[in-house]
């Protein structure tokens, strides 16, 4: 998730573009860049790092020009360099490009135009963007029309900003799967990913619909569809304030990273699906993971509990044993490890010192490592064999969300594809499980909708001395991870059991003051959970369940039910956490926390 800004008016664009960038930093920050316009030419600058590594580059220049366009970058391709940074440029560098999205068929673009002797300078996706508007564009084309060209060979999502030196007085800008908003200024416009960036300047917003484009002028914008025809909507006016607008108009960022899942899941999981097969471009899959007897998983925190789904799903598609660790406890043991083993780390970050050092351990042991992480250029990322990038963009809040439920995306389509490689499973039921997947953002969507009835729920139940959550097997992992996300942020004392464990000890402290969550999706299991449910109840306990649409088997013994979409049980986890992160999050307000900052927490443990 990259923050792409467009200035076009009186001022000095070089000014009104950093301090844009500065208000989309929450969507990227491992670089910055520019590219302004002026009486024919056209100077890019840019740097890997915070914002004012690039103010610092900047500080003895005059660059003079009243239009350009700007970028902060959350690297997807490549790692964070100054090569990588947007804008990129055309063959003639007189065409530059910013872009926030993934260009899914970039390799085969880049092949083409290599094939035509264009030579390529970064890793990124989006440098085959600039190099195809300026290939039409030498071939004759007009600038719209080379854009346009372009437009029509770009699969995937993109929002792209777009200047050439031929052109100085506009921009164009286009959208798919990718927000962008223009913002209608006296005598300027803009054009942004966010709402923040436009504030300064206006309160005039027209947000652009999927496979629009707009050319902005000082004067006038003309805004016109995939076809060319001119399209005039008339501007919604922004009353939110500044920081309301920065968190997407959410009120912290751990709602609004909540609300990102359905485009995160969406994300992560469709650059990875090509004609209804799993597809990994980051790597040879057969090669690396085929010859898999048995796959070690390590992690910390949520990334662990995403470990815990993990070992499930790979028995259950690829049926391959799994063991799964802390890594704290992984890197002090004495691991037996075998020559094919698969080792997987996960962490959001990719600098958790102790899932570093787990990996480390396992590398010295000779063992394969593969690395799921959702920050391109982590320590994580430069050290294992390979990577699988979760697609969430930038998490701010301490407290894991979005980065959770991509890595889960992530380890699915592994599990599928291991299942297939080996036979495991049949074709139709693979392709049909990729179908499933590919429903899971817009059921995902359905649950945001029904958030109300979570807050109403949390509002009534905050107080609780004790939050238990349950459930059995892929249950069982969520109830860990629910219990995780209300502890820290709500300090409500939650624990997770596997619901069969209840009777073994933990039914001792249910009493009138628990709340007992329980996770109810895996219908084999459900007479062993009434069962559970009953005997919390009997001691007191007030029962919320979390199951399917249209499960009635749970009515006559929980006292609230929160229905979920149906998806196959084995997928649950990808939809089940999502009310569970709500109730949080709502217990965290009633309580008069701030989710985004809990105490004693930090977004990065680099420390042991
Ligand atoms: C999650 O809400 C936590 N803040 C924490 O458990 C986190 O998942 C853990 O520290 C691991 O972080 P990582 O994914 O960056 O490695």
């Amino acid at each position: 998730m990259c923050g792409i800004t467009g200035y076009i008016g009186r001022e000095e664009a070089i000014f009104v573009l950093l301090d844009s960038l500065k208000k989309l930093e929450y969507r990227g920050y491992d670089s910055t860049g520019i590219a302004i316009l002026h009486e024919g030419t056209l100077t890019v600058r840019k740097a890997k790092g915070h914002i004012t590594v690039l103010e610092e580059k900047l500080k003895n220049e005059q660059i003079r020009g009243q239009a350009g366009i700007g970028h902060t970058r959350w690297a997807t391709h490549g790692e964070p360099s100054d090569i990588n940074a947007h804008p990129h440029t055309g063959v003639s560098d007189r065409i530059a490009v910013v872009h926030n999205g993934i260009i899914e068929n970039y390799l085969r673009l880049k092949e083409w135009l290599q094939a035509r002797e264009v030579v390529f300078k970064s890793e990124t996706d989006t440098e085959v963007v600039a190099h195809l508007i300026d290939y039409y564009y030498r071939q004759g084309s007009g600038l719209l029309t080379a854009v346009q060209h372009t437009l029509k060979r770009l699969e995937g999502s993109y929002a792209l900003a777009i200047t050439a030196a031929d052109y100085p007085d506009r921009i164009i800008a286009a959208r798919k799967d990718s927000p962008l908003v223009i913002g209608l200024g006296k005598d300027e416009n803009l054009v942004a990913s966010d709402i923040p960036a436009l504030l300064a300047h206006t309160r005039e917003v027209v947000y652009m619909e999927d496979g629009e484009l707009v050319v902005l002028y000082r004067d006038h914008v003309e805004l016109m569809n995939a076809q060319g025809d001119h399209i005039v909507r008339p501007p919604s006016h922004v009353d939110w304030d500044a920081d309301a607008a920065e968190k997407g108009g959410f009120a912290h960022f751990m709602l609004k990273e909540i609300h990102d899942q359905a485009k995160a899941l969406s994300d992560t999981l469709r650059p990875r699906i090509k004609t209804g097969e799993i597809s990994f471009d980051e790597f040879d899959f057969d090669e690396f993971c085929g010859r898999a007897r048995r796959i070690v998983i390590t992690a910390c925190g949520t990334a662990w509990h995403a470990a815990m789904v993990a070992k499930y799903a790979f028995e259950h598609f690829a049926r391959i044993p799994v063991e799964v660790d802390i890594a704290s406890e992984y890197r002090y043991r004495s691991p037996v490890t075998e020559e094919n083993d698969l080792f997987i780390v996960i962490s959001q970050s990719g600098e958790t010192a102790d899932t570093l050092a787990a990996m480390r351990l396992a590398k010295k042991g000779g063992n394969r490592i593969l690395a799921i992480t959702n920050v391109v250029g982590s320590t994580l990322a430069r050290e294992a064999d390979l990577v699988l990038f979760t697609m969430a963009g930038p998490e701010i809040a301490v407290a894991s969300t979005k980065a959770f439920t991509t890595q889960l995306m992530c380890l699915y389509l592994l599990a599928l594809k291991l299942g297939k490689l080996h036979s495991r499973i049949g074709d139709a039921e693979y392709r049909a499980c990729i179908e499933d997947l590919g429903r899971i953002p817009s059921q995902a969507e359905k649950i945001l909708a029904r958030q109300d009835l979570i807050q109403r729920f949390a509002s009534r139940q905050f107080n609780k001395q004790k939050v238990f959550f349950m459930g059995r097997q892929f249950d069982y992992a969520i109830s860990l991870e629910s219990a995780l996300k209300l502890k820290e942020i709500s300090y409500t004392h939650s624990e997770a059991f596997a619901a069969g464990e209840l009777k073994h000890g933990p039914i001792a402290l249910v009493d009138k003051d628990t709340l007992v969550v329980t996770i109810a999706t895996q219908t084999v299991l459900f007479d062993k959970l009434i069962s559970n449910i009953r005997e919390t109840s009997a001691r007191g306990a007030s029962s919320l369940v979390i199951s399917w649409e249209g499960e009635t088997s749970f009515e006559s013994v929980a006292d609230e039910i929160f229905a979920i979409p149906k998806t196959r049980d084995c997928f649950s986890p990808l939809l089940s956490i999502i009310p569970a992160q709500l109730f949080a999050y709502y217990c965290s307000i009633q309580r008069g926390n701030n989710p985004d900052k809990p105490r004693n927490l930090a977004k990065s443990v680099t420390v042991e």
